[in-house]
């Protein structure tokens, strides 16, 4: 009696009906018929497709799905932490840049094909007078480049000098751990290039931030012109910033004001 139940555990009666390639898994299946050998389902009988790796695949890719849901929660997170930007700007994205002219499609036009073709290295200058919506689009190209997976940041330069100087005596996101973000995103935007007060110590915190990122792609924005840039900074840095550097000038009249 014990002999016969426990060969009946060991090896429930099976049949094997066919064996096929999975669609879905590209395994090889063995499909089987068995019937349950105890419990409260015995007698029953089920089909079990052995060799079948759906389910595993499936799990794996919803585990993957929730690990980039993670990636993205904290590429935003950091984004959100890190930036130093203008109230004003927080809610800027290429969708609600008004292009009412042609000249004004052409900048967004030019945004959308440096997100298109971001290969992680090359540069944008966007020059221009005051209000014309070069810091709306850098911040676009920031959102939209995230949304893909790179890692971005959006710095005001003069409020990253402010808050580096800040940073040598309060609490907070300290210098070292601004300038390891800076080293460590994809993209950094880097605003209003020129409004900072230049002093030898600007210069050099300058010169540091470009050189951290040596092959990495950078946004510049400016209300000098080349010129007036070339005689703010030093040519060094300023060599640095045009090293593969598509500049958009955009002159036109000052977004706020239009409507007046
Ligand atoms: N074409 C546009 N459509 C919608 N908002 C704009 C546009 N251009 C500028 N703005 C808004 O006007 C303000 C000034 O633009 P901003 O990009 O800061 O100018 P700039 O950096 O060229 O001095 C911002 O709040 C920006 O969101
Ligand atoms: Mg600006
Ligand atoms: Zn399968």
């Amino acid at each position: 009696m014990m002999e016969s139940i426990r060969k009946h555990i060991a090896s429930p009666e099976q049949k094997l009906l066919q064996t096929f390639v999975c669609e879905g898994c590209h395994q090889y299946v063995s499909q089987t018929e068995l019937i349950i050998p105890s419990g409260p389902r015995a007698g029953e009988r089920v089909v079990a497709n052995y060799g079948c790796r759906c389910e595993d695949i499936k799990l794996a890719e919803a585990a993957i799905q929730k690990q980039d849901h993670l990636k993205q929660g904290q590429r935003k997170h950091n984004f959100n932490y890190y930036s130093l930007i203008n109230n004003s700007l927080r809610e800027a994205t290429l969708e609600n840049f008004h292009a009412s002219d042609s000249e004004l499609k052409q900048f967004k036009e030019k945004a959308l094909a440096y997100i298109q073709s971001f290969d992680g290295k090359q540069n944008l200058l966007f020059t221009g007078n005051y209000g014309t919506g070069k810091s709306h689009l850098s911040v676009s190209i920031t959102k939209k480049l995230m949304e893909q997976g790179y890692k971005c940041l959006f710095l005001s330069l003069p409020k990253l000098l402010t808050k580096i100087k800040q940073t040598y005596n309060t609490k907070g996101v300290t210098e070292d751990e601004l300038l390891e973000e800076i080293r460590r995103v994809d993209l950094l935007a880097l605003d209003d290039i020129g409004a900072e007060q230049q002093t030898d110590w600007t210069t050099s915190k300058l010169f540091e931030i470009l050189d951290d990122r040596t092959g990495k792609a950078t946004i510049y924005t400016t209300n000098l012109t080349s010129a007036a840039l070339k005689e703010h900074m030093n040519e060094r840095n300023f060599s640095r910033m045009m090293d593969n550097t598509n500049v958009i000038v955009m002159n036109g009249s000052d977004y706020r004001r239009r409507s007046f």
